[in-house]
C-alpha cells in the first residue's frame, strides 16, 4: 500500500471514530480522548495500529493542534498509546488488562482470568428448559397455567402486607424463614403428603434449585459420588456439578429408580437424588419395594436421599402416594418442595424439610449465602395459604389441567395418529410421547423452527443414546384450544423430520444411523 493511501486511511478512520459534538458540555480534548480510548478498548483500532499525527487529526477534525496533542498525551500517559521517535504514534501492544476488563464496552472473554474448575463446569451445563420467545407456547414444559393464577387477589395481599410493614420486618429476619409460612407449610405437607413434621424442621428457600444447591454443597465433598436418575432433572445435575460431585447416572424403569443398579454401580455414593412421587421426566411413581430398598441402602451406606417432590399435587384419577420422607425413620431423607408449579416460578419460593441435627448447621451455613429469602413474599404466601386460597387454587388447577391433558391427548390422536403415542399420565404437568418413524431430536428441531417447544427425552439424559425415542410435552401452560394449532405444527414437524431422514437414507443407501425403531427396542422406558 502506498504511503499516501495508508496515511489517508489512518486519517479517515480516526476522523470517523471521533465525532466532535460542538454543543456538548464535554471539552474537545476530552471528546477526542474518549473516542480513541473507546475505539481501542472495543478493538476497532487494533494494537500496533499507527494513528494519524496530531497535526493531521487536528486538520481533519477542525480543532487546534494543541487539543489533539493533549488528548494523545493523556492516552499515552495512561498506556493506550505509545510514541516511537521518528515513526509516529501507535496503539500500545499491551493494553492495561485491568482497564480493558473494567471499561471495555464489548468485554473480551479471553482477557478474563479463568473460572474455577467448578465454575467452568457449571457454566457449561445446559439449562433445564429451552425456550422460544413469548410468555406461553404449546407444549412448554416446566411451567404451570399462569393464565389462571389469581393475580388480582395476590396483588391485594401484597398491598395489604406492604401497608403494614413493621420496623422489625426491615431487619435481618429468621434464617429458617417466616414463622407463619413454616407453620402453614408443615400443616399442608402433613395433610397432603403424609409426613408428620414440625414447623421448626421446615426451612424456606428461594426455590427448589436453591435447596439442591444448599444440600449438595453442605453434604458433598468434591469427588464424592452421587446417584442421579437417568433420565433426570438437569437442575439437580447442575447442583451436583456445582458441588464437584462425581455423578453416577442410575437407570429408571417402570418401578422408578433401579436401586439395585445404583448399588452395583456405586454402593459407596454419599447422596441419591430422586423424584419418587412423579419421576422427572418419565412420570412413573417409585414403587414401595423400591422406596424401602432405597432407604435400606441409604441407612447402611450412611448416604443422604434428596427427595424432590416438585409437582405431585396434581393427580388425575389416582390417589396421592405419600412421600418418601414419611417412610424415613433414620433421618436420611431431605424433602424438597417448590411453589413454582403450584403457584408461579417467579415467586422463587420453596422449602426443605431437614432432619433436626442437620437443620441448625444448615442455618449457620445459610448465613454465608443468601441469609433468607425476601420477607415480603414469604409473608404474602403465608397469608395466601392461611386464607384458604392455596387449597382453592390447587383444586381449580387440578380440574383445568385435567382438561388440558385431555385436549393434548385428543389433539395427538387427531393430528399425529399412531406416529406419536402419549404414555399414560396420572400426575404432574407434562407427558412423555413416543415417536415412531421419526427421530425425536430431528422432530424437536423442526418443532422449534415452527414455534412449538417439544424437547427430546434424550435432553434429560447424561448418556443420550440410551434414551427412548420420545418427546417431553408440557400441557399446563396453554389453554385447551391452543393444542389444536400446536399439534398441527408438531405433526408438520414430524413429517418434515421423516422426509429429512428418508433423504439422508437414500443418499447413504443404508438405514438411517439414528433409526428410531432400533432405539425403541433398546429401551423399555
Ligand atoms: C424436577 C423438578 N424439580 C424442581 C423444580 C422446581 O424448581 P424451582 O423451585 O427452583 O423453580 C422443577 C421445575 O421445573 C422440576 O422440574
Amino acid at each position: 500500500m502506498s504511503k499516501n493511501l495508508n496515511n489517508h486511511l489512518q486519517r479517515s478512520t480516526a476522523a470517523l471514530l471521533v465525532r466532535i459534538d460542538g454543543r456538548s458540555r464535554v471539552g474537545l480534548q476530552q471528546q477526542i480522548y474518549a473516542a480513541v480510548r473507546r475505539g481501542i478498548l472495543s478493538s476497532v483500532i487494533k494494537s500496533g495500529t499507527r494513528l494519524p499525527s496530531s497535526r493531521a487529526l487536528a486538520e481533519d477534525l477542525c480543532v487546534s493542534r494543541t487539543t489533539t496533542l493533549l488528548a494523545y498525551e493523556q492516552l499515552t500517559a495512561e498506556g493506550y498509546l505509545t510514541t516511537r521517535s521518528g515513526s509516529g504514534t501507535f496503539v500500545a501492544d499491551e493494553i492495561p488488562d485491568d482497564l480493558a476488563r473494567t471499561t471495555a464496552s464489548r468485554p473480551s472473554a479471553s482477557k478474563h482470568p479463568p473460572l474455577s474448575r467448578r465454575g467452568t463446569a457449571m457454566a457449561a451445563m445446559p439449562s433445564a428448559w429451552r425456550r422460544l420467545p413469548g410468555s406461553s407456547r404449546p407444549f412448554r414444559a416446566g411451567v404451570p397455567g399462569l393464565d389462571l393464577f389469581p393475580l388480582r387477589l395476590w396483588s391485594q395481599l401484597v398491598n395489604r402486607r406492604l401497608r403494614s410493614v413493621t420496623i422489625a420486618q426491615l431487619d435481618y429476619n429468621d434464617a429458617a424463614g417466616f414463622p407463619d409460612l413454616r407453620a402453614a407449610i408443615a400443616e399442608h405437607v402433613q395433610a397432603a403428603r403424609g409426613t408428620r413434621v414440625g414447623a421448626d424442621q421446615v426451612l424456606i428457600v428461594a426455590g427448589a434449585q436453591r435447596a439442591f444447591d444448599l444440600a449438595c454443597s453442605m453434604l458433598l465433598d468434591s469427588g464424592d459420588k452421587a446417584w442421579l436418575e437417568e433420565p433426570g432433572y438437569p437442575g439437580a445435575r447442575s447442583a451436583l456439578v456445582g458441588a464437584g460431585a462425581r455423578i453416577v447416572p442410575v437407570r429408571v424403569d417402570e418401578h422408578g429408580l433401579d436401586v439395585d443398579s445404583g448399588i452395583r454401580r456405586a454402593p459407596d455414593a454419599r447422596l441419591a437424588y430422586v423424584t419418587p412421587s412423579h419421576q422427572f421426566p418419565l412420570g412413573v411413581p417409585m414403587t414401595l419395594t423400591r422406596r424401602l430398598a432405597l432407604l435400606k441402602w441409604a441407612n447402611a451406606a450412611g448416604a443422604w436421599v434428596v427427595e424432590d417432590d416438585y409437582d405431585s399435587e396434581f393427580r388425575y384419577g389416582t390417589r396421592a402416594i405419600p412421600c418418601l420422607h414419611g417412610l424415613d425413620v433414620e433421618g436420611r431423607v431431605i424433602y424438597i418442595g417448590s411453589f413454582s408449579k403450584t403457584l408461579f416460578p417467579a415467586l422463587r419460593l420453596g422449602f426443605m424439610i431437614v432432619p433436626g441435627d442437620l437443620r441448625d448447621r444448615m442455618l449457620s451455613a445459610r448465613r454465608a449465602t443468601d441469609v433468607h429469602p425476601q420477607l415480603l413474599d414469604q409473608a404474602v404466601l403465608a397469608d395466601f395459604i392461611a386464607g384458604g386460597h392455596f387449597e382453592r387454587h390447587l383444586r381449580r388447577m387440578r380440574t383445568a389441567y385435567r382438561e388440558r391433558l385431555d385436549a393434548l391427548v385428543a389433539a395427538t390422536t387427531r393430528y399425529c395418529g399412531g406416529g406419536l403415542q402419549i404414555r399414560p399420565v396420572t400426575t404432574g404437568l407434562h407427558a412423555v410421547a413416543d415417536l415412531s418413524g421419526a427421530d425425536a431430536l430431528a422432530v424437536s428441531e423442526e418443532a422449534y423452527a415452527r414455534g412449538v417447544e417439544a424437547a427430546p427425552l434424550e435432553r434429560y439424559c447424561i448418556t443420550p443414546s440410551r434414551a427412548a425415542n420420545a418427546l417431553v410435552l408440557g400441557f399446563a401452560a396453554v389453554r385447551p384450544e391452543g393444542f389444536r394449532n400446536g399439534m398441527e405444527r408438531l405433526a408438520a414437524a414430524i413429517d418434515a423430520a421423516r422426509r429429512g431422514q428418508r433423504r439422508g437414507t437414500e443418499r447413504r443407501g443404508a438405514p438411517a444411523k439414528r433409526d428410531s425403531a432400533t432405539r425403541r427396542v433398546a429401551h423399555s422406558v
